[in-house]
C-alpha cells in the first residue's frame, strides 16, 4: 500500500515537472515583453496590476509608462491632487480604479512609512487590495511562490485540471487550491507569468488554440474534448455530417447607453476643466447626453451622488468638479 503510494507520488511529480518544463520552456520562447516584466518595484508592479484589471495590455503599455513619468514615485502618487490623478487615467476606463490605487499609495505612505508589506495578508488589508491584486504584488513585486487568480489564471487552471467549463466549473476555492499545487518552487515569478501569458495567446476564452498549446497533452479539458469529439466522429461516421459546437461568448450589457457610460462622460466632462474648476449639472446635462431634458436632472443627479460617493468627484449642491 505504501510502495504503491510512493509510486503513485512519484507519478504525479514526474507529471508536474513535465507540465513546469513544457510551460516555461513556451514563455521563454514566446513572452511579450511588457515594461512590467522588468521591474521588482512593488508599485510599479501594483500600477501595473490595476491598470491591467479591465484593460486589454496594448492600451495599458502607454498609459502605464506616462503615469510612471507623471508620478514616478508612491510619494509623489499619494501626494498628487486626486484630480489630476483621474485626469491621467483618461482612456482607460472604470475611473474608480485611479481613486483606489490613490487610496492605496496614501496607506502605504501613512500607514508603512512608504515601503510596501510583503505579505499576501498584510498587502490585503490595504485599501482597494483584494484576493487577486495582493498575490500579483506578493509574487511580481517580492517573488513570492503565491497562487491568485484573474481571468486568463482562472480559465488555463479549470481546463488544465478540471475539464472544459461547459462539463462544470470548479469553485474559486478549488481553483486556487489547485493553482497552489502547481506553483513550482522558487519560481513563482515566472509560472504565474507564463499562465497569464499562456491564457491571453493561446488558451483564449473562446477560441483556444489548442494546436498550438505547449500543455495540449496535460490538458483535462483537451482530453475530455478529444475523447468526446472521438466519439462524435464515429457516430457521425453512420449518420450524417457533425454539428460545429458553437461556443457561448459571454454577452455584455449594452454599454453606450449604461449608466457606466454616462458616468464616465461626466467625469470626462469635468477632465476637460482647468483643477479646481467647477461645472453646474445642468450645464454637464447636455454635454454628456445630447438629447438632455430637464425632466433628466433626478437622473443626472443620481449619477453625480454615486460619483462623489465613489471619491470620483465632488458635489457642492448643484456644482460638481474633480476632487482636488
Ligand atoms: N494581466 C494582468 N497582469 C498581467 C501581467 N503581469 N502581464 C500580462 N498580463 C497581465
Amino acid at each position: 500500500m505504501a510502495a504503491t503510494y510512493e509510486v503513485n507520488r512519484q507519478a504525479e511529480r514526474t507529471e508536474t515537472d513535465g507540465i513546469h518544463q513544457r510551460l516555461l520552456g513556451w514563455f521563454a520562447s514566446n513572452r511579450r515583453d511588457l515594461p512590467w516584466r522588468h521591474t521588482r518595484d512593488p508599485y510599479c508592479v501594483l500600477v501595473s496590476e490595476i491598470m491591467l484589471q479591465q484593460t486589454q495590455v496594448d492600451r495599458v503599455v502607454p498609459k502605464y509608462l506616462a503615469f510612471l513619468e507623471q508620478f514616478p514615485t508612491l510619494q509623489a502618487l499619494a501626494e498628487a491632487p486626486t484630480a489630476e490623478v483621474i485626469r491621467a487615467w483618461a482612456g482607460l476606463g472604470y475611473n474608480r480604479r485611479a481613486v483606489n490605487l490613490q487610496r492605496t499609495a496614501r496607506a502605504v505612505l501613512a500607514e508603512h512609512g512608504g515601503q510596501f508589506p510583503r505579505e499576501v495578508a498584510a498587502l490585503r488589508a490595504l485599501p482597494g487590495v483584494g484576493p487577486y491584486t495582493s498575490g500579483a504584488v506578493a509574487c511580481f513585486a517580492f517573488e513570492q511562490d503565491v497562487a491568485f487568480l484573474d481571468t486568463n489564471i482562472r480559465r488555463v487552471v479549470q481546463r488544465l485540471f478540471v475539464g472544459p467549463e461547459e462539463r462544470g466549473l470548479a469553485t474559486e476555492r478549488a481553483l486556487v487550491a489547485l493553482a497552489a499545487q502547481a506553483v513550482p518552487p522558487g519560481q513563482g515569478w515566472l509560472w504565474n507569468q507564463a499562465i497569464m501569458e499562456l491564457g491571453a495567446l493561446v488558451c483564449t476564452a473562446a477560441t483556444p488554440a489548442c494546436w498550438r498549446c505547449p500543455l495540449q497533452r496535460d490538458c483535462a479539458a483537451y482530453n475530455t474534448r478529444r475523447q468526446s469529439d472521438e466519439q462524435l466522429f464515429d457516430a457521425a461516421l453512420a449518420e450524417s455530417p457533425r454539428p460545429v459546437r458553437k461556443i457561448a461568448e459571454k454577452r455584455e450589457a449594452p454599454y453606450a447607453n449604461s449608466n457606466r457610460f454616462f458616468r464616465g462622460r461626466l467625469v470626462d466632462a469635468l477632465r476637460a476643466l482647468p483643477t479646481g474648476q467647477s461645472l453646474p449639472l445642468d450645464a454637464l446635462g447636455p454635454q454628456i447626453k445630447p438629447e438632455y431634458s430637464p425632466a433628466d436632472a433626478a437622473w443626472l443627479r443620481q449619477i453625480a451622488t454615486r460619483l462623489a460617493a465613489d471619491g470620483l468627484i465632488e458635489l457642492d449642491g448643484d456644482l460638481a468638479r474633480l476632487p482636488i
